[in-house]
């Protein structure tokens, strides 16, 4: 015990010391919040699964280039540089006409110049139940013609506030004509 005094000592210290700069002294521009209204609740862990669809073709296209590929033929293949705005609806199912949950609106770009390999930046804004108004925000790369893609969720608003977790992306069906794509999403969240 006597060993661990002085270690102890220090990070009483140290949390002493960190608690008066921030809630004493600390500039007018920051506040530690004494009550977290977080504190109160449990964080649980929610699964969703929904369906994600890409449709660039037709009269109504969900997903548009923004941006064309580079015109370096060595990277054709991969239309590496290329970026797509979306907004693509999700549904319960994976017919088009199945149930709509929410859109997920953002942008992919074709970051990888040895394959297909997406930077996906997009927020899934549900409008369904008590998720209506709420988002979750996935930052991520998806190489989409693996099976399985990971990407984190890097946080979210209303109901995710705080939000932490990871998607698994995987392709239900895809047109190789069109480009149009149908993904299914598992979704593991943890929420307050
Ligand atoms: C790539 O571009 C170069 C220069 O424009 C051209 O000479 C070459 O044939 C092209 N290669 C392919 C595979 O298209
Ligand atoms: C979702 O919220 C919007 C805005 O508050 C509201 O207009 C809409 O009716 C709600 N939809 C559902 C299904 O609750
Ligand atoms: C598209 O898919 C069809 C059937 O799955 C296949 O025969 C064809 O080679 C594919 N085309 C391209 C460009 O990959």
């Amino acid at each position: 015990m006597t060993k661990y005094f002085p270690c102890l000592l220090l990070t009483l210290l140290m949390v002493f010391t960190q608690t008066f700069l921030v809630t004493g002294e600390g500039p007018a521009f920051l506040k530690s919040v004494k009550r977290n209204p977080m504190k109160t609740r449990t964080e649980k862990l929610s699964h969703f699964r929904f369906y994600w669809h890409d449709i660039l073709s037709g009269p109504n296209p969900t997903a548009m280039k923004i941006i064309p590929p580079s015109a370096n033929n060595k990277t054709a293949a991969t239309a590496f540089g290329q970026v797509n705005m979306i907004d693509d609806p999700l549904t319960e199912k994976p017919e088009a006409g199945s149930k709509l949950l929410g859109r997920a609106q953002g942008f992919y770009g074709l970051a990888s110049q040895e394959e297909v390999g997406l930077i996906m930046a997009m927020n899934f804004a549900f409008t369904t139940g008590k998720y209506n108004g709420s988002t979750l925000t996935v930052l991520g790369r998806n190489a989409v013609f693996e099976k399985v893609r990971e990407m984190p969720v890097i946080g979210g608003s209303g109901v995710f506030r705080f939000t932490r977790g990871y998607v698994k992306a995987s392709t239900h069906s895809f047109d190789n004509k069109t480009g149009n794509a149908v993904v299914e999403y598992n979704v593991h969240v943890l929420h307050f």
